[in-house]
């Protein structure tokens, strides 16, 4: 074994940290971790992991969950898709790998949703395969240890890096290699601020630290503003019951439930000339009021009062949503053109009335969490 893979896996022994789904490394554990982990911090990801593997134990029983029953298990994690692909790739694994997970990284990458790092994370720390999981803690280690000064988000990059970790895989553990450099890009290595190098292994190897060149590096290209939409959001009630839509099946949120709510978009004025994130406080206000009025005549709906909800703001990776509520009181539902059951089949946001005591059996994202009552 390399003396720089020795420092760090003597390092991972001392200092790992302990985290649910290294107790118990099985294939379907390490699946659902990797793929919660995307995107998502490892301290979120903890009761979601618990919670997911208490409903759903193995591919069998998520090959053979319903839509709404993993869409829940996912709720307020993002990146729905994440889990649809799941699905999908448990199926494909009882139907056609007899219910067993595939054991290398060619394999599982044959699997929705499993890309180049996921199988190579699941390949090392499952089966023990020698392959490199490249990720931004591995990217950004790899750039720091031997100051590499180009965009680290190129595929020139990836490949050196990947070349570098294979040179220094240990034939033995290569989950825990792995894994220790995931441990060290996230708790030591860090990549907003300065870096904690007086706890790193290879601080004395490492040629950034050695020139004092750690926030030098890596060089990531400046990232794209997100797309900023003005929209209203609908919290209408009668009674103990609240009215609901469900999201096209593709697309943002797919397949999720959602208070009804409409884009603001400012016909008058088109997009270049004044882009959403241009628009007045009174413009906004004015696309409201006149919004609101529409979906309460295209609805049929006649409020008993209607007053506004403090505003509120939700981040997607590409888009944010800038958010005006309404809370509508009603006196009935019965003038709804479409008051009807949700419809699984239906992409088209059909609306539907909830008894709120029902209210748990749809997933709601995050992003409507203000106006949840
Ligand atoms: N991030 C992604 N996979 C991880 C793992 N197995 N351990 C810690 N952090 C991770």
């Amino acid at each position: 074994m390399k003396e720089d893979t020795k420092l760090l896996l003597d390092w991972y022994d001392a200092e790992r940290r302990i985290l649910p789904w290294r107790e118990d490394p099985t294939p379907y554990h390490v699946w659902v971790s990797e793929i919660m982990l995307q995107q998502t911090r490892v301290e979120a990801v903890k009761d979601y992991y618990a919670r997911f593997l208490a409903t759903l134990p193995d591919v069998a029983s998520l090959a053979e969950a319903d839509e709404d029953t993993y869409l829940k298990l996912w709720e307020g994690l993002g990146y729905y898709s994440r889990v649809r692909n799941m699905h999908k790739a448990a199926v494909t694994i009882m139907e056609d790998y007899g219910g067993e997970i595939p054991g290398t990284a060619k394999e599982l990458q044959k699997l929705s949703g499993i890309g180049e790092y996921t199988a190579a994370a699941i390949a090392s720390i499952a089966f023990g395969q020698p392959v490199s999981s490249v990720d931004g803690n591995l990217l950004r280690v790899y750039a720091r240890r031997n100051l590499y000064r180009e965009n680290i988000k190129e595929p020139a990059a990836k490949k050196l890096a990947y070349d570098y970790y294979m040179e220094r895989m240990p034939e033995e553990r290569p989950g825990d290699y792995n894994q220790a450099l995931m441990d060290l890009g996230a708790t030591v290595c860090l990549p907003n601020g300065e870096p904690e190098c007086f706890r790193c292994p290879w601080a004395d190897l490492c040629e950034a630290h050695s020139q004092g060149m750690e926030l030098e590096v890596p060089v990531v290209p400046a990232k794209k503003a997100r797309r900023v939409e003005h929209r209203n959001v609908y919290r209408v009630h009668c009674g103990d019951a609240l009215l609901l839509s469900k999201r096209p099946d593709t697309g943002l949120l797919a397949g999720l439930y959602e208070f009804p709510n409409d884009l603001l978009e400012n016909t008058a004025d088109k997009a270049k000339k004044n882009p959403p994130e241009k628009l007045t406080k009174k413009q906004i206000a004015e696309l409201s009021r006149k919004a609101l009025d529409r979906f309460l005549s295209d609805n049929d709906l006649t409020p008993v009062s209607v007053f506004p909800l403090p505003a509120a703001k939700h981040i997607f990776s590409h888009v944010e949503w800038h958010m005006t509520g309404y809370d509508i009181e009603v006196a009935s539902f019965d003038a709804l053109p479409s008051n009807v059951e949700p419809d699984p089949a239906n992409d088209d946001r059909t609306l539907f009335v909830s008894p709120l005591a029902e209210l748990d059996r749809y997933s709601i994202p995050n992003a409507f969490d203000a106006f949840k009552f």
